[in-house]
C-alpha cells in the first residue's frame, strides 16, 4: 500500500479516507493515533492488523466534544461532564458503559468503552468532517514506544496504513490519563497528559490501579487490557534507576560500559559523554521530560547500544505517567538508590 503524508490542507481527504473504511495516522496533543471510523467493524479490524495488536485489548473512540457522548454510552454520570467541561479537548479518557451501536470490534467485548476529546485543531476538525467517532490506538507497531511525530508514525506504518495527517510534534508526549467512571470510586487505569491531583480536585477519591505500580502476578488481571503487555520497550534491556537525581546519576556514571545507552535529566549529560545519551529535559521540569520519554526510547533503535540505564522523575504531577511509561519500557525492573 502507497500511504500518502497529509497536511492541513487535506483535512477532506482525511475524513474521506475515514469514511470509506481506510487507515488514518492523526496528530493529537499525546501521541500519534492510529484511526479509523469506530462504527465500521471491518475499518477497526484493519487497525489490529496493521500494529499487531492483541485481540482482546479494546480500542478507545475520538469525538470532537462531550455533546456526541449520549450517542455511544449510556448512563453518563454527571461527573464525566464536569470533567468534559474542566479537561475536553484535552488528554484525558473516560470509561463509561456502552450502547450497542459501539462495535464489540471497538470494545473487544467488554460493555464499557473509553471516550477522548483530542485537543488538536486538525483531527477535531477531521472527525467533524468525517461525522463519525474515530477509534484510535496510540499508532505504533504493538510493544514499542508511542510515536510523537509524523516521522515515528511513517518508521512503523507507511506501506501499511492509507495515509498520515502531518499535525507537527506532540506537546504532551505522554498518552492520556484514563478514568474509569463505571466504578465507585473511579478508578485511575492509566496515568497520562491529565496529572491525577487534577482529577481528585474534581473527584475527591479517586483508587489507582495495582498495575500502574508494580508487575502483576500470575493470573492478576489489570483493568485496562492494554497494561498487561510489556510496552514502549526499546530492543536493548532497560534499568531504571529512581531515587534522587544526583544520587542516580552517580550511580549510572559507576556503572557505565563501552555499549551503555543513557536517558538522563540535562543536568547529568556532562557525566556521561563516553556513551549514547538521550536528554528527557531538566529533572525540574516534567513537562519536557514527558515530551520526550518516548524520543529516548525510541532513538537507541538502530545503534548498537546493549543497555540501558534511566533517570526518573519522582511520581508527582507528570512524573506518575513518565515514571510509569519508563518502568513499563523496563519491564518494571527498577534500582532504587540514595533512600
Ligand atoms: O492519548 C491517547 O489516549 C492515545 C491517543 C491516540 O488518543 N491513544 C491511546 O490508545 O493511547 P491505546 O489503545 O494505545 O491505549 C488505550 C488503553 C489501552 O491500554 C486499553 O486497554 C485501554 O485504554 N482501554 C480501552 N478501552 C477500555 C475499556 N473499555 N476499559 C478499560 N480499558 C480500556
Ligand atoms: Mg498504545
Amino acid at each position: 500500500m502507497n500511504t500518502k503524508l497529509l497536511t492541513e490542507k487535506d483535512m477532506d481527504t482525511a475524513a474521506a479516507i475515514l469514511r470509506n473504511g481506510g487507515l488514518v495516522g492523526i496528530p493529537t496533543e499525546t501521541v500519534y493515533g492510529l484511526g479509523a471510523n469506530g462504527l465500521d467493524s471491518g475499518a477497526v479490524g484493519r487497525i489490529f492488523a496493521a500494529k499487531g495488536r492483541p485481540q482482546d485489548n479494546p480500542l478507545i473512540l475520538h469525538i470532537p466534544e462531550a455533546a456526541w457522548l449520549e450517542r455511544y454510552c449510556r448512563d453518563v454520570p454527571k461527573e464525566a461532564y464536569t470533567l468534559a467541561e474542566r479537561f475536553w479537548p484535552g488528554p484525558l479518557t473516560m470509561i463509561l458503559h456502552r450502547r450497542e451501536i459501539v462495535p464489540d470490534a471497538v470494545t473487544a467485548g467488554l460493555d464499557t468503552v473509553g471516550m477522548r476529546c483530542p485537543a488538536h485543531s486538525l483531527t477535531l476538525e477531521v472527525i467533524r468532517r468525517a461525522g463519525v467517532p474515530v477509534a484510535a490506538p496510540s499508532g505504533n507497531t504493538s510493544g514499542r514506544p508511542s510515536p510523537t511525530c509524523a516521522a515515528h508514525m511513517w518508521e512503523d506504518m507507511a506501506g501499511k496504513i492509507d495515509a498520515i495527517l502531518d499535525g507537527g510534534p506532540c506537546g504532551v508526549g505522554v498518552e492520556s490519563t484514563i478514568i474509569d467512571l463505571t466504578c465507585s470510586p473511579p478508578r485511575l487505569l492509566r496515568p497520562g497528559g491529565l496529572p491525577l491531583e487534577a482529577l481528585q480536585e474534581v473527584l475527591g477519591e479517586v483508587a489507582v490501579d495495582a498495575a500502574l505500580l508494580r508487575p502483576l502476578g500470575e493470573g492478576e488481571r489489570p483493568k485496562a487490557p492494554g497494561m498487561k503487555y510489556r510496552h514502549y520497550a526499546p530492543k536493548a534491556p532497560v534499568t531504571v534507576v529512581a531515587g534522587p537525581a544526583e544520587a542516580a546519576a552517580q550511580y549510572i556514571a559507576a556503572h557505565l560500559s563501552e555499549k551503555t545507552g543513557v536517558i538522563c535529566f540535562a543536568e547529568y549529560a556532562a557525566l556521561f559523554s563516553g556513551c549514547t545519551v538521550h536528554v528527557m529535559g531538566a529533572s525540574g521540569d516534567l513537562a519536557e521530560q514527558a515530551r520526550h520519554v518516548f524520543d529516548a526510547l525510541r532513538a537507541f533503535d538502530g545503534t548498537d547500544v546493549s543497555e540501558i540505564y534511566a533517570q526518573c522523575p519522582a511520581e508527582t504531577g507528570l512524573g506518575l505517567a513518565v515514571a510509569n511509561r519508563l518502568k513499563k519500557a523496563a519491564g518494571f525492573h527498577v534500582v532504587e538508590v540514595g533512600r
